[in-house]
């Protein structure tokens, strides 16, 4: 069956129902046989840690369809080795990477009528996560846990895709200088929903968080890693152990020395040094490469290369990283599963 009733031009980042996902219980010490289902429902305890105490991970990946109508994942293995590191943060068991490898690609697979044509922009997001579930109410680890994967076709997280969005600076903190802010888990988008909603009240597209330790330097938007383009051509992004690092940063590390031929440092970057740097731009699985037009901070705005144009060197980025993942420029050695 095909898929007329979406219109793929016009693809947001909203939830969708799609055919299958996949689904896998741990009980008993061990993880039981997976299955694909119909259903989106899902059924667990009144008592299940993911509702009470945060117990939960999840990741974001995407299926392109390519050129030649095959089908491309991105770095897979990284979201597998990221979420087993959140699952060991949060003292979950942790999901092999081949059994994850395999579930996204089973996904994938049973969803092929969702995947946005190549060429339209869009991509088939993968939901992938693990959640403690079972009869429970102390605070320890659950006694089951869930592993599951969905997908959703979707287009520009921020609106309009390549175009240069505002951000305003947080007062508040979405993760503490030892806490969970590395680990891909809810708490931390639970602690940013209300500056981001403020930040979007106020026509922004997101926060921008500090670290929180000293409140002087970027960390990362709600949603996604900061990079910025300094006068004399080095990419900066932040490093930090509250940061997610982020699969889509780790790509543009490499492909900016590599292929633009830009210096990398991954360090500090200080709110009062943002003069710095002529472009600057947030990036992730759902952004993409989002450039950033300006930061406001105490009350001013800064603006970076342009608020209504993009950069140069956010362009080719934005080119050769959307180029590796649809197949159309030459990835390097294990960034492309084939599903
Ligand atoms: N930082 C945050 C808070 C995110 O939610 C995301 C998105 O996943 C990222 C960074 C970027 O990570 P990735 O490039 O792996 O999607
Ligand atoms: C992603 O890019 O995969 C994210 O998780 C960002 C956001 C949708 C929370």
């Amino acid at each position: 069956m095909g898929n007329e009733s979406i219109n793929w031009d016009k693809l947001g980042f909203d939830y969708i129902k799609t055919d299958k996902r996949f689904l896998q219980v741990w009980k008993n010490g061990e993880w039981q046989e997976g299955t694909l289902t119909d259903d989106n429902v899902l059924h667990i305890s009144e008592g299940s840690t993911a509702l009470h105490y945060g117990q939960q991970c999840f990741e974001g990946l995407k299926a392109y369809r390519c050129k030649d109508g095959s089908i491309n994942l991105f770095r897979p293995d990284q979201n597998a080795a990221r979420m087993q590191r959140s699952c060991a943060r949060l003292l979950m068991p942790h999901v092999p990477t081949d059994v994850f490898i395999d579930a996204c690609k089973q996904v994938v697979k049973a969803n092929e009528r969702f995947i946005p044509p190549y060429g339209s922009g869009g991509a088939l997001y993968l939901r992938p996560f693990v959640i403690g579930t079972g009869d429970n109410i102390g605070v320890r680890t659950a006694p089951e846990f869930i592993f599951s994967v969905f997908a959703i076709p979707v287009g520009a997280y921020f609106k309009g895709g390549l175009v240069p969005h505002n951000f305003q600076i947080s007062t508040f903190d979405r993760a503490a200088p030892q806490g969970t802010g590395a680990a891909k888990v809810g708490g931390n988008y639970a602690a940013s929903l209300m500056p981001g909603s403020e930040a979007k009240k106020s026509g922004f597209a997101d926060a921008i968080y500090l670290d929180p330790m000293t409140h002087s330097k970027i960390e990362e938007v709600g949603s996604a890693n900061f990079f910025g383009i300094t006068h004399d051509n080095q990419f900066i992004t932040p490093k930090s152990p509250s940061v997610l690092p982020g699969i889509t940063r780790l790509s543009l590390i490499e492909l900016a020395q590599t292929r633009l031929g830009l210096d990398v440092v991954e360090g500090e970057v200080f709110i009062d040094k943002l003069d710095q740097f002529k472009e600057a731009g947030a990036c992730g699985t759902a952004a993409v490469i989002s450039p950033i037009g300006g930061i406001q901070y105490n009350g001013k705005l800064h603006v970076f290369h342009s608020e209504t144009e993009v950069g140069p060197i956010t362009q080719k980025l934005y080119k050769e990283l959307t180029g590796v993942q649809t197949g159309d420029v030459e990835a390097p050695a294990g960034w492309i599963v084939k599903v």
